[in-house]
């Protein structure tokens, strides 16, 4: 039997080249593993409680462009978390026997409630301090064997392991515990050189057309050494460089040809514009079918039906292993 994968985003706003190798890798597991892909409604309420958002067009956005990359709903379920209501379930079961010590320990915990704290969000909230619980319940639902995340969530994993155990130990052996698959992100400065951030405007949006690739590369930082075309560059200190290490094959001959003063910025900035255009293009294209009146809302109800066969299988379980 094929090993299971879980992952989530949550549906904050449509995606950009930043977040593109985890898509891309999410794409190769797709052929390794059994994979359930959940946009985690619910965990972006956890932090945006106050705002009035269209959680729906949110999700669907996001799910769109999982779709132009290439997650194929023929193979993986691709759902709305809040549409498989046995997450909401399970996080109320492991509730019961979570010490809340294990949730305040969660290192993101602390931090993300100084750091939003001091953007002034209120995050002393029961669903805030859940939040790794409901993680946990994501994951576990399915059963999943692996998944894949950052090195951020590695907490998280890590709770969902010990959630695992611990129901596990109390009551019968349920759950596998969850290895975490780290993907290798390069991580790409935005064209300001800051981090990458929709909030500085600083992003090449995965749905960018090749006009707005070519501007958005325009406005990347150089070397400011530099003057003229033939003065030696510096390509370490280079926003263009970064990106030509992940979108163009003979990054090695640039690299000498900059230092040596036989390659300018104009001609290098075009040159990546074309490889960059050469990787978005075929995700625009798909990215138009799916745009097809009510295509995305039938992948997402269908996404959510597999989910909950799966989902509540589990849920059987789980009851008759707590109580009868
Ligand atoms: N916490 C994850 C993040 O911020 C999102 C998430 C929620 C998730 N549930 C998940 C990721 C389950 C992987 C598996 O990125």
């Amino acid at each position: 039997m094929k090993k299971r994968i879980l992952s989530g985003m949550r549906p904050t706003g449509s995606l950009h080249i930043g977040h593109l190798s985890v898509l891309q890798n999410w794409v190769e597991l797709q052929k390794e593993y059994e994979c359930y892909f959940a946009i985690v409604d619910w965990h972006a309420l956890t932090t945006a409680y106050e705002d009035k958002i269209s959680l729906g067009e949110l999700s669907k956005e996001i799910a769109l462009d999982w779709l132009s990359v290439g997650i194929d709903p023929d193979i993986s379920s691709i759902f709305i978390q809040s549409q498989v209501k046995e997450h909401a379930e399970l996080h109320l079961l492991f509730s019961m026997f979570t010490p809340i010590s294990w949730l305040e320990r969660v290192p993101t915990y602390k931090d993300q409630l100084q750091q939003l704290g001091g953007e002034g969000k209120d995050l002393h909230t029961y669903g805030f301090l859940g939040y790794p619980l409901l993680q946990a319940a994501d994951i576990l639902i399915y059963k999943a064997n692996a998944v894949p995340v950052g090195e951020d969530q590695v907490p998280h994993i890590e709770l969902s392991r010990e959630v695992a155990r611990r129901f596990n130990h109390l009551y019968d052996a349920v759950f596998p515990e969850p290895q975490a698959l780290i993907g290798k992100v390069p991580l790409l400065p935005g064209v300001d050189g800051r981090k990458m951030s929709k909030s500085y405007n600083n992003t090449i949006s995965l749905t960018a057309s090749t006009d707005e690739i070519g501007y958005r590369v325009r406005q990347m930082i150089t070397d400011p050494q530099r003057i003229r075309k033939d003065d030696p560059g510096h390509p370490e200190v280079c926003v263009v460089h970064k990106f030509h290490a992940i979108y163009t094959s003979d990054v090695g001959r640039i690299e000498e040809e900059c230092k040596g003063g036989k390659f300018g910025c104009v001609a290098c900035k075009k040159y990546l514009a074309e490889n960059i255009d050469r990787v978005l293009a075929p995700y625009r294209e798909r990215r138009k079918a799916w745009e097809e009146d009510g295509k995305v809302e039938r992948v997402l109800l269908e996404g959510a039906e597999k989910a909950r066969t799966t989902a509540s299988k589990t849920m059987e379980d789980v009851r008759k292993a707590m109580y009868f």
